[in-house]
């Protein structure tokens, strides 16, 4: 039974605005979450089924056989989108297609286990220490400026990005190009977009070209790059291809950046609204690790992950049959009251906000989460020592970007320093 039967089609009509990335439907999101996970665990939404609570998002997440990540290059949603498009945008859309069969998140079983292996090597403790150094060195470089009143955002987009910059071995410099690569290919990642498509194609393009270039210069050992080493130089099968290694790239790149940013800075917007939660981490820095928990809990950056069964299976009652694309809302099920007592509501010192889907879950749980955490972990318990006055100085919020990695345009803040 559709969404709709049960709850009047205002419900659909709020589901598509938020799945089509209507910057008030981002708003609003989390109270759409909250009628959304109180009507059921499944529901169907056209040629999707949402799964809204805990258990079942995190039993489907363990059960890979079934439910494919490779899949999703081919699902319902999938085909649904490539039917909107031009000749020439099926073209992109194909070869983009192509390249996502080298890429982790959209493997499944040996050929996913093999990537993941090799690019965890990119992610050693002694790889994690350093970048931490230097994402401390970062931060201390963008708060030496003198002005009182400043955008969060800017430092929620320039230091994952400068950590993720770091972590595939190239300069500094070239990080803007960069991110305007990866703008255009994340445009892409939905894949509702018929826009957005060739400028994606062209990008990849230009960032393949740019990843040779840096595969030359440490096969010539005239520029030597830490993470191709990880990813190239060991013996037989355990090494990538070229090709693989560009597409892990990408993958990294894209995977590192916004979801950060949305941490930080949607993170400090939820802390900021809450005055005795923000006190709280002022009277105690040390509490960041746990406080940066919660609010992956709480904020859910990466807002759903899908899935494509393979065979029929059976979510919550309903039959979804092979080929149909399963939407996991990790958003709704970091709010279920079965797991979370008072899901509302954001609470540092939650004992389990550790249990939260917002990294995903099983086979395919985030590789970079050591980074991520860190980089939450290092921006909120250093504003809330050195700035404790910190307060909101903004408007309502303005969302942007898509929904399922909502972005905050901007975030006033003074730092009362
Ligand atoms: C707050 C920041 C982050 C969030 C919320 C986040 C969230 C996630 C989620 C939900 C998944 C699971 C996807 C799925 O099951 O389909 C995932 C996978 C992944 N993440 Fe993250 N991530 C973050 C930061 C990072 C960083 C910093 C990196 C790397 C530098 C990274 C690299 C990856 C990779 C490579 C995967 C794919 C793993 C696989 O398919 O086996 N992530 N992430």
């Amino acid at each position: 039974m559709s969404i709709a039967e049960v709850r009047g089609p205002s419900f659909d009509h709020r589901l598509a605005a938020l799945f089509s990335s209507d910057p008030a439907a981002m708003g609003a999101a989390f109270s759409l979450y909250r009628d959304l996970c109180d009507a059921g665990p499944a529901h169907e939404f056209g040629s999707m089924v949402l799964v809204t609570h805990h258990a079942e998002c995190r039993a489907l997440y363990r059960d890979a056989a079934r439910l494919s990540s490779a899949a999703n290059r081919s699902g319902s949603l999938a085909r649904e989108n490539r039917a909107r498009l031009t000749p020439e945008q099926q073209l992109a859309f194909d070869e983009l297609n192509r390249l996502e069969t080298m890429r982790m998140s959209t493997t499944d079983g040996e050929q996913h286990r093999r990537l993941r292996l090799i690019a965890h090597r990119a992610f050693t403790p002694a790889r994690i220490k350093e970048l931490e150094e230097n994402v401390r060195g970062y931060l201390d470089e963008l708060l030496a400026q003198p002005d009182d009143v400043v955008d969060l955002m800017e430092l929620a987009y320039q230091l994952p990005l400068m950590a993720i910059v770091d972590l595939l071995g190239v300069p500094q410099a070239g990080r803007e190009q960069i991110h305007l690569w990866s703008t255009a290919i994340g445009r892409n990642r939905g894949g509702s977009e018929p826009d957005a498509v060739l400028p994606a194609y062209r990008a990849v393009q230009e960032f393949s070209a740019y990843v040779r270039r840096i595969i030359d210069g440490h096969r010539r050992a005239t520029a030597p790059t830490q993470l191709v080493a990880a990813l190239m130089d060991a013996e037989g099968d355990d090494q990538m291809t070229v090709e693989e290694v560009i597409v892990t790239y990408m993958m990294l790149l894209f995977a590192g950046h916004e979801t950060t940013t949305n941490l930080i800075g949607a993170g400090m917007l939820e802390l900021l609204r809450r005055p005795e939660q923000w006190r709280l981490l002022t009277e105690d820095p040390s509490l960041a690790v746990e406080a940066t928990e919660e609010l992956l809990r709480f904020v859910t950056p990466v807002q759903w992950n899908n899935r494509v069964p393979v065979v029929d299976v059976e979510i919550a009652g309903m039959t979804v049959p092979a080929g149909r694309t399963v939407r996991l809302l990790n958003a709704c099920a970091n709010r279920d009251a079965a797991v979370f007592a008072a899901p509302d509501e954001l609470d540092l010192l939650r004992a389990n906000a550790r249990d939260h889907l917002a990294l995903g879950y099983g086979q395919h749980f985030c590789l970079g989460n050591a980074l991520a955490r860190l980089e939450g972990a290092v921006v909120f318990g250093t504003l809330a020592e050195r700035f404790p006055s910190l307060t909101l100085t903004g408007d309502e919020p303005e969302w942007t970007g898509s929904a399922m990695l909502r972005r905050l345009r901007r975030l006033p803040v003074r730092l009362g320093s």
